[in-house]
């Protein structure tokens, strides 16, 4: 039994090592270590050994299968580790890896940060409201006339319901009103929409920042001083600020807001960037009327608006030439402010 054993091993490692696939490798096992096997034939044989030899052939048995199956092991991982190498084996690890795409803030975002950045300093909190509005919210309450041409079908997108998409950020103001009590100094940045004619000036969609403040003894010299330390924030110390009189149902005086610019690659020019004045005692008795109270009593309050537009100050601070690149998502145009 014992040359019979040692030959069988022989035989299995031989075989063992001349498998040169997994699967060659698998025949082998089944052929030497499962159930038809050699050795266990001949285990079958040991019920006519006697009570002494059994233990010794017992022995002699296990070694031997012990190593077959050690064999099988080190024959398969050394095969799998020569499969894994011969994969990457055309990799050239020196190559320089794909490019990852770093992502960028959207230059509209940029602009809007740093607005709201520059006026926090100066003590305004952020305030929103909804895009979808009431008549009230964006006209009534800021002595807007029935028969003023915002209010056009033609000029305003309206729901069925009666309800609109704002045309202007200043509905925050009354909504800020409506909620809170004097004194208020908020800012709100959102997008406002009207129904112009799309071209690379104008887009149905666009984005302004409003800007509310409501106390006792709020003058427009105030309202002067604020913008102008704004726009010299936004733009540097040396730029000229200029107040337009003009008119806001909602304000009284009104302004619109020139700044002497020089866009990329042309001569400085006034560019009209906000409108502006100081509250109308309307839209506090509106705001009183709404919130069944007095907290703004036009005899003693005063305050100054402001609405300016974010498209027109990205364009110019990065000198773009047409509004419809900020929302069209274009990677090509996006890329550039990374
Ligand atoms: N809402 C005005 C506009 O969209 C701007 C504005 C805001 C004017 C606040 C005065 C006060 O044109």
């Amino acid at each position: 039994m014992d040359t019979q054993v040692s030959q069988i091993q022989t035989e299995a490692l031989a075989a063992i090592a001349a498998a040169d696939t997994e699967a060659a490798l698998e025949e082998v096992r089944v052929k030497f270590s499962g159930k038809k096997s050699p050795l266990n034939a001949l285990a079958a044989g040991m019920k006519d050994l006697s009570p002494e030899e059994k233990p010794v052939a017992g022995q002699l048995l296990n070694t031997a299968r012990q190593a077959i199956s050690g064999a099988l092991d080190e024959r398969r991982q050394s095969l799998q580790d020569a499969a894994d190498a011969a994969s990457v084996a055309d990799l050239d690890a020196t190559m320089p890896a794909r490019a990852l795409p770093s992502g960028a803030l959207h230059p509209l975002t940029v602009v809007k940060d740093r607005a709201i950045q520059i006026l926090r300093r100066l003590g305004f909190a952020l305030a929103e409201g909804p895009e979808i509005e009431t008549e009230f919210h964006c006209f009534d309450a800021l002595n807007t006339p029935a028969d003023h041409p915002a209010r056009n079908d033609s000029d305003t997108f309206y729901f069925d319901s009666g309800k609109l998409l704002r045309t202007h950020t200043s509905s925050v103001q009354v909504r800020t009103m409506e909620k809170q009590t004097p004194p208020v100094k908020i800012i709100a940045p959102g997008s406002a929409y009207r129904r112009d004619e799309i071209d690379a000036t104008h887009l149905s969609v666009f984005n302004q920042l409003e800007g509310l403040y409501v106390d006792k003894d709020v003058r427009l010299s105030d309202l002067k001083g604020t913008l102008e330390y704004f726009y010299r924030a936004m733009f540097g110390d040396k730029t000229e600020v200029r107040f337009r009189p003009h008119f806001f149902p909602f304000t009284e005086p009104s302004f619109e807001i020139d700044v002497k610019l020089q866009v990329k690659g042309e001569a400085p020019k006034w560019i009209e960037v906000a409108g502006c004045g100081m509250v109308d005692p309307a839209v506090f008795s509106a705001v009183n009327e709404s919130r069944g109270d007095e907290a703004f009593d036009p005899a003693q309050l005063t305050g100054y608006a402001f609405g300016m537009g974010l498209d027109r100050l990205a364009m110019i601070q990065y000198g773009i030439k047409d509004i419809r690149l900020l929302i069209e998502n274009d990677t090509r145009f996006l890329s550039q402010f990374a």
